[in-house]
């Protein structure tokens, strides 16, 4: 049967016309996570899904769609970012299972580049996932020297094979919340962290957290902290540039993540004698699925780094979540294989390794 590409309108609403196609496409989305993972905690339900495609001033979507026999199997998910990068174009590919090897992904990446080409962006970025089990075969090392990714995945043959070069490979970790909890009488790991890191620092700086909306007094200093975050942390090879935060775009962001079921714990660090904020974290969980929690930002301002402020914003809102949050079960980060810092962080609070992501990128002459 033949293959056919087109572009799929992004309806407003789950029961707006086109609603039926796009609860489709994010089946798919859903379908190809799990059978990588073997679970299901990177599902999204289509009413998620729907907001994180909404039209934004900041970034422009696009949904492309392979059909077969009408079914759609297959999706490309563009994003244009509008404000900054404005040479870039971000790319997911995802074939149900039983669709691969017959030319689909190719087909979505013509798709693609016609479509970052007729809006000039010549920077193509993308990610592929493997678990951390099952690894022992050839691998890819990007030039950071950090980290690899298995050779033989379908995704490294046919990023090679279409011009991409692996240019950074990120850890993904989990953290078990009920090891935490103090019920289990080991809520004293976190609790020492956070107090060591805080004797550190807590003669200089005070922490403030908030749920889901930043106290208009701190947005602008959080809008920079979120600026920084785009180009601050070890970016390996990829060409990104910093990106144009203001108080506007965190309250666009902050109205989108409500919107989509979404909700998020932030914590950041405040200097007390300027009163500026010099480092956040945030923690975000989905509504369908409250035990998975995603472990977002965190950022010390340079000039404020030595004095464990990543350790005591990272300890201080999980315990946050373990309170406000009882029935999340599971955290999970990703984070660059050359950011020894944050890593080592991380190992100190209990996460361990599941899975390996590599970042793809393509530049178009
Ligand atoms: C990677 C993925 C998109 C490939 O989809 P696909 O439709 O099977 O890809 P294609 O049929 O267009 O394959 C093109 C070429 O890639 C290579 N390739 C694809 N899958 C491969 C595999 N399992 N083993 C070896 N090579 C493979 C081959 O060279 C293939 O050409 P050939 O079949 O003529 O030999 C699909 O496996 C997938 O959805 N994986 C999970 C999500 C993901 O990793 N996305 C990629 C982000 S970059």
């Amino acid at each position: 049967m033949d293959t056919t590409i087109e572009q799929l309108p992004i309806p407003a609403t789950p029961d707006a016309a086109g609603g039926i196609d796009f609860a489709r496409s994010a089946a798919v989305s859903n379908e190809v996570e799990r059978a990588l993972w073997g679970h299901d905690d990177f599902r999204l339900e289509v009413a998620e899904r729907l907001t994180m495609m909404q039209p934004m001033p900041d970034r422009e979507r696009v949904l492309g769609v392979a059909r077969v026999g009408g079914e759609i199997v297959a999706n490309a998910r563009l994003g244009f970012p509008q404000r900054d990068n404005l040479r870039t174009a971000y790319l997911q590919i995802e074939v149900l299972p039983a669709h691969r090897r017959r030319g689909t992904a190719t087909a979505l990446l013509a798709f693609a580049q016609r479509q970052a080409a007729a809006r000039g962006r010549t920077v193509l970025m993308s990610w592929s996932d493997a678990p951390t089990d099952g690894a022992g075969g050839p691998v890819l090392v990007p030039p950071t020297g950090a980290g690899g990714f298995p050779a033989d995945d379908a995704s490294s043959v046919l990023a090679l094979r279409s011009g991409f070069e692996l240019v950074q490979v990120d850890r993904q970790s989990v953290l078990d919340l009920a090891g935490l909890r103090p019920a289990d009488g080991i809520a004293g790991g976190l609790e020492v962290q956070e107090s060591e890191a805080a004797g550190m620092g807590s003669g200089h700086y005070g922490l403030v957290g908030w749920t889901d909306r930043c106290p208009d007094g701190l947005v602008a200093d959080y809008a920079l902290l979120r600026q920084r975050m785009s180009t601050d942390p070890p970016l390996g090879g990829f060409a990104q540039e910093e990106e144009s935060w203001d108080a506007g775009r965190i309250r666009r962001e902050e109205a989108t993540a409500l919107e989509g079921g979404a909700t998020t714990l932030v914590c950041a660090v405040q200097h007390r004698s300027s009163g500026q904020l010099v480092g956040h974290t945030i923690l975000e969980r989905f509504g369908s699925r409250p035990a998975v929690v995603y472990q977002e930002d965190t950022l010390v301002l340079e000039e404020h780094r030595g004095h464990r402020l990543g350790m005591w914003l990272k300890a201080a809102n999980l315990r946050r979540a373990l309170g406000e949050w009882p029935d999340a079960r599971r955290v999970y980060t990703w984070n660059a294989e050359e950011n020894s810092f944050m890593l080592a962080v991380n190992v100190a609070l209990g996460f361990r390794p599941v899975g390996r992501t590599a970042g793809w990128q393509k530049v178009l002459p």
